[in-house]
């Protein structure tokens, strides 16, 4: 799970561990979702497909808490095929999950160009994908089942659908688009939809080995994150298990992933947010642009509450700390440990300004590197077990 807002790294863990399951699951969100991978040496950056799916042994689930953009997901695939990757008899996605449409999408742009007029857009992602929630919430969506229908069946449904977008919110749809798209996706996806909810518990019961990679994170969760800066889907531990229709019994342990630092994309709260100087060197250093967007992230200090709020919420038992090497050439490191009247208190930790790329055990961490990460667990009682030092995958402390 995010600890934060969004783009800690959770891609890597992910795909790391997934050697070791049998099956890595998405629970809830969309395309909204953005991490890249690496396919025939060429880079990607997958949205909907988890990461870990290139381990040809293990079966891909996509839980009825998504919202899929057919085409979206319909061009992953095609990429992996292109690279002599076929996924499809590994695939399977629940017919409860919701199908947002190109009209989501015009719905979302066109609301936040009103919000940014009147001074308060969220920056969402414009995938559609809170417009596509919406749906669900109102009972109006459709769901991955549709692709189950007989042809002229959802021609008809995926009509009427649009025809309520378009008088309701008055934005332009083109109805024989979103038809050829979801009769394209029927084509290729239908043996892929299951209509069994306990698809992932059968699972475990049956003795396999289930991995879940949280998408965006727990301060956008749309309950207990810094609403309405939020997504609109449950990004905690409690969302992840509604969304794959999961009791909580059946987690044996909850890795919290967060930067050794902080970011953010789009509007909202950021107690810890750096002046220019500080987070331009953070956001070149670290590549702190959206790879969904391409936006630039606003970068800043670790806010050690946001940490304690994250490991409480979800029981986090172990914490992966990403791109500590972000941090080597800094000479102080402002912490947030507190708040204040809406302001931060920091504590200020010595730099290490000693490359740390690359390092694998902690012992041969620089020591202010050592006390560093000794604060976030000692601060927030949760081990930091994993520590990312570059983006490769052997780029990894494991204590
Ligand atoms: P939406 O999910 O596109 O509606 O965007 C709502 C808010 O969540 C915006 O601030 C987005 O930047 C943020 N957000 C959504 N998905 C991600 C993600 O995967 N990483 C980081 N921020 C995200």
């Amino acid at each position: 799970m995010g600890a934060q807002w969004g783009d800690e790294g959770k891609g890597k863990i992910v795909d790391i561990l997934t050697e070791h399951y049998d099956v890595v699951a998405r629970a809830c969100g969309g395309a909204n979702a953005g991490h890249t991978i690496v396919v025939g040496g060429k880079k990607h950056v997958f949205h909907l497909l988890p990461s870990g799916s290139l381990h040809d042994h293990v079966q891909v689930f996509l839980g009825a808490g998504m919202v899929i953009h057919l085409s979206t997901l319909l061009r992953e695939l095609q990429t992996l095929h292109d690279a002599g990757i076929d996924l499809l008899p590994r695939l399977v996605i629940s017919s409860a999950a919701h199908i947002v449409f190109d009209f989501h999408q015009a719905i979302d742009a066109k609301e936040e160009e009103q919000k940014a007029k009147a001074g308060g857009a969220i920056g969402t992602t414009k995938r559609g994908i809170g417009p596509a929630y919406r749906d669900k919430a109102g009972r109006t969506g459709l769901r991955m089942e549709t692709l189950l229908l007989p042809v002229e069946e959802l021609k008809s449904a995926v009509r009427s659908r649009c025809q309520l977008a378009a008088q309701t919110f008055g934005v332009t749809v083109d109805k024989e688009k979103e038809i050829q798209q979801l009769l394209a996706a029927k084509t290729a996806l239908e043996s892929c939809v299951s209509v069994n909810t306990l698809w992932t518990l059968d699972r475990i019961d049956a003795g396999k080995r289930v991995i879940i990679e949280g998408a965006q994170a727990t301060l956008l969760d749309l309950d207990h994150g810094t609403y309405p800066y939020v997504t609109s889907s449950f990004t905690t531990i409690a969302g992840a298990l509604q969304g794959l229709a999961l009791p909580p019994q059946v987690l044996s342990s909850c890795i919290g992933v967060a930067k050794a630092y902080c970011t953010r994309v789009g509007g909202g709260t950021f107690l810890t947010e750096a002046e220019e100087a500080a987070a331009h060197r953070l956001r070149e250093r670290g590549g702190e642009y959206g790879s969904t967007t391409g936006r630039p992230r606003r970068c800043g200090w670790l806010h050690l509450p946001d940490l304690q709020f994250a490991a409480r919420l979800n029981r986090i038992t172990h914490w992966n700390i990403t791109k500590l090497d972000v941090l080597d050439e800094e000479a102080v490191l402002p912490v947030g440990t507190a708040e204040t009247n809406g302001k931060a208190e920091y504590e200020e930790h010595a730099g290490w300004q000693t490359s740390t790329v690359g390092v694998t055990r902690f012992e041969d961490l620089p020591a202010n590197a050592q006390t560093y990460l000794l604060a976030i667990e000692k601060k927030t009682g949760v081990p930091v077990s994993l520590i990312g030092t570059g983006p490769g995958r052997e780029q990894m402390v494991v204590r």
